[in-house]
């Protein structure tokens, strides 16, 4: 048997998945690895923490299958976006802990940045907000706060990358500094117009440009990992940060099509084509993905909290014993009690980018419990993502034209498999959603990339006609009732706002 070895880098654990000759996962291995948190706000990882739990999941993986290195023909990786990595190029070591994307140390300099009227530049150049989310204000903060950084970096002793290039850089035994266009546009230093790393932006923030790695399509001759990790060298032929590699899972690949993953977050993405759109409703812009040196672009609306809210009815109020229980309370609740919970444990992200305000709930009776909690927790994040889908309505005025009238959302990620929710984003959205039979479309993404450049899967096209889905979910609900929940919440989120 010949396989395609996927590695998924993300923010809690790591994972390896084999997928067969026929895109089918054979085996999954995961491991998961510790959080730091060294102040109020800050989130670190050590890098090589994800480096060996990466060696190990693809050690487990292939015994798991009863697999050796001989049965694979190329390696994808993808990995959890924006998190930044500079390390020394001679010892190999890290100079400072991973600074992970949730991270905001540096909200304080992008307020400034943002008063001294930088932000317009950075959305038109790269699509981005100027906010801590993404790499270039942490690797900022690296090098001005690493003793001797600076100047390392000045001397061409330091590099930087994602986490996708720093584990290519360690696979390929020190030989490959390099990147993919779609980790690069996260890192909001890439002009996404001219597919370059922008000298402008990388002066503002006084970054040295030789620390930066080169930028490949997704599927590209990104390196060989050195046979000292797996007894044989083997190519990696595919990358994609993971939101993207779960558009390419989902085959969103024509102009109109919307993809929603839910995990800790959710993050949606809408395929606009190859055309630059800048929102006007807060919205990013960015990469969906670069193939033989063509951009096609994507909206994408970022939510913080998505299964997180529900891990908390879990963890901090302890109503459920498990996730799945959630949707089993949830449909008993009294249907006269209308509650909205806007969950804003850390902020509200796309497309009300509001940092300080935090979670609340409307509604409450002295009849209100866990079935009511529940229901209001699962019913957030269809508000949520509406609230995007809106969004992106608004900023693309061809939207429902470019799909045919006809808004069909491809979901996944772990909530995806709640009917409950799903049934009801459906409702609220006034849309199909279509759950494919493949819920792990993230590590399909990659998996599909890599193979796809070494002749082992099929193109584009094809490999389009082998999304299947398992289950479609259509809207039962009346407009007027659609038209009156969704004021309640637009409502609840106006007085949970900080910046009004
Ligand atoms: O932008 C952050 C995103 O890439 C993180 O994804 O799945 O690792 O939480 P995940």
């Amino acid at each position: 048997m010949k396989y395609i070895l996927a590695i998924d880098q993300g923010t809690t654990s790591s994972r390896a998945i084999l997928f067969n000759k026929q895109m089918k996962i054979e085996a999954v291995s995961q491991e998961e690895f510790p959080q730091y948190f060294p102040n109020s706000g800050w989130v670190e990882h050590n890098p090589n923490d994800l480096f060996e739990t990466v060696i190990n999941s693809c050690k487990n993986v292939l015994k798991k299958a009863n697999a050796t290195i001989e049965d694979i023909v190329s390696i994808g990786i993808t990995n959890q976006r924006e998190t930044t990595v500079v390390w020394d190029k001679n010892t190999g070591e890290a100079i400072y802990n991973a600074i992970v994307w949730q991270d905001r140390r540096t909200a304080k300099e992008c307020s400034s940045l943002k008063e001294q009227g930088y932000e317009k530049t950075i959305v038109e150049k790269t699509g981005l907000l100027l906010d801590p989310y993404f790499s270039g204000m942490k690797l900022k903060w690296i090098l001005d706060n690493v003793d001797g950084a600076k100047q390392k970096a000045i001397n061409g002793d330091l590099l930087f990358g994602t986490v996708d290039s720093f584990l290519i850089w360690k696979l390929s035994e020190k030989e490959n500094h390099v990147t993919d266009a779609t980790n690069a546009a996260r890192t909001m230093l890439f002009n996404i117009k001219t597919n370059k790393w922008d000298e402008e932006i990388c002066k503002l923030l006084d970054i040295p440009m030789n620390i930066l790695p080169t930028v490949k399509d997704c599927a590209d001759d990104f390196a060989i990992v050195n046979k000292k990790f797996f007894g044989k060298e083997i190519s990696i032929s595919g990358v994609a940060g993971d939101q993207q590699s779960a558009a390419i899972g989902q085959a969103c690949f024509e102009p109109g099509m919307v993809k929603s993953t839910y995990g800790t977050g959710c993050f949606a993405l809408l395929n606009i084509g190859d055309k630059m759109v800048t929102s006007k409703n807060k919205l990013l812009t960015t990469i969906a993905y670069r193939l033989d040196g063509k951009i096609t672009y994507a909206l994408e609306g970022s939510i913080f909290i998505a299964g997180a809210v529900i891990q908390w009815l879990r963890d901090g109020l302890k109503i459920i014993n498990h996730a799945k229980d959630a949707q089993e309370l949830a449909k008993k609740a009294d249907v006269n009690q209308q509650l909205y919970m806007v969950p804003a444990f850390t902020g509200l992200g796309a497309p009300y980018w509001d940092t300080t305000c935090r979670g609340a709930i409307y509604g409450l009776t002295r009849a209100t419990g866990p079935n009511e909690f529940s229901k209001a927790a699962l019913e957030s994040v269809a508000y949520q993502t509406k609230d995007l889908l809106e969004a992106m309505k608004d900023d693309l005025c061809n939207f429902d034209e470019a799909s045919n009238n006809k808004t069909i959302l491809r979901v996944d990620g772990g909530m995806a498999s709640s009917d409950y929710t799903m049934q009801f984003l459906s409702d609220i959205l006034g849309a199909t959603i279509d759950r494919p039979e493949i819920l792990e479309t993230t590590a399909l993404g990659v998996a599909w990339l890599a193979g796809m450049k070494v002749g082992f899967y099929p193109s584009k096209e094809e490999f389009s006609k082998n999304w299947i889905l398992e289950k479609r979910f259509n809207s039962n609900m009346k407009s007027e009732t659609r038209e009156k929940l969704y004021d309640g919440w637009k409502d609840a989120i106006e007085r949970t706002l900080t910046r009004k």
